[in-house]
């Protein structure tokens, strides 16, 4: 089982598909998860103010996952918001701890991986990269899906994100204590998958 942790537009999900592809695993974008839950109770009108609402949202079965709006600023910053509630996360725990514990392992990424949905995974990575090359990369990602993006715009949301993903009370992004620190400011994307397969490896020989 492979934990990648990261902040926002860090480059874990890329990194994460690579490592599950290079090691034969399946793989689960566990963002997706509260991302689902945010366009679903944006579409339905529910305020995300209300723990009790965000809730009610959990019930995803309505959302395609190949919606383009599931990737929209709107609906990440939503995702940040109804992500701090106990109740929102506590609904998403059992799908992505069942998928972390199939036989065989697996490789999820998100933001409390390494700490609470799979403490005990046998490599742990925290990827991260400096917040204006973060939101270089998401600019052209949401671009290139056809979504609009300002390199200003992105830059604070993904600010406002790190801060509160970082600052809530239930299972705030953070490295784990054993977790390997890889910065992919100066590395393009080969190279990230490089360092991230050297560094499992590395981890997986000595255990
Ligand atoms: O792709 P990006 O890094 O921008 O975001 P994401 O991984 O799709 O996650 C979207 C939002 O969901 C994050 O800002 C977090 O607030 C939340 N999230 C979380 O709380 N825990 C996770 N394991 C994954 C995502």
């Amino acid at each position: 089982m492979i934990a990648v942790d990261g902040p926002a537009a860090s480059g874990k999900g890329t990194i994460a598909r690579a490592l599950a592809k290079h090691f034969g695993l399946p793989h689960m974008d566990t963002g997706m998860l509260y991302r689902a839950v945010a366009l679903n109770l944006w579409r339905w009108g529910g305020d995300m103010a209300s723990e009790f609402e965000a809730l009610r949202a959990c019930d995803v079965a309505a959302v395609d996952p190949d919606d383009p709006e599931l990737r929209s600023e709107a609906v990440s910053s939503i995702a940040s918001r109804i992500s701090a509630y106990q109740s929102v996360r506590s609904a998403l725990l059992d799908r992505q701890r069942q998928f972390a514990g199939q036989p065989g392992g697996a490789v999820l990424d998100g933001r409390d991986i390494g700490t609470v949905v799979a403490p005990d995974a046998a490599a742990k990575l925290f990827v991260t990269a400096s917040v204006e090359i973060r939101a270089k990369r998401r600019v052209a990602e949401l671009l290139g899906r056809g979504l609009p993006a300002h390199f200003d715009d992105v830059l604070i949301d993904i600010q406002a994100r790190d801060e509160r993903d970082m600052s809530r009370a239930t299972a705030p992004l953070a490295q784990a204590a054993d977790a390997l620190l890889l910065d992919t400011s100066a590395l393009d994307v080969d190279g990230a998958i490089a360092e991230a397969v050297r560094l499992v490896e590395e981890r997986l020989a000595v255990r």
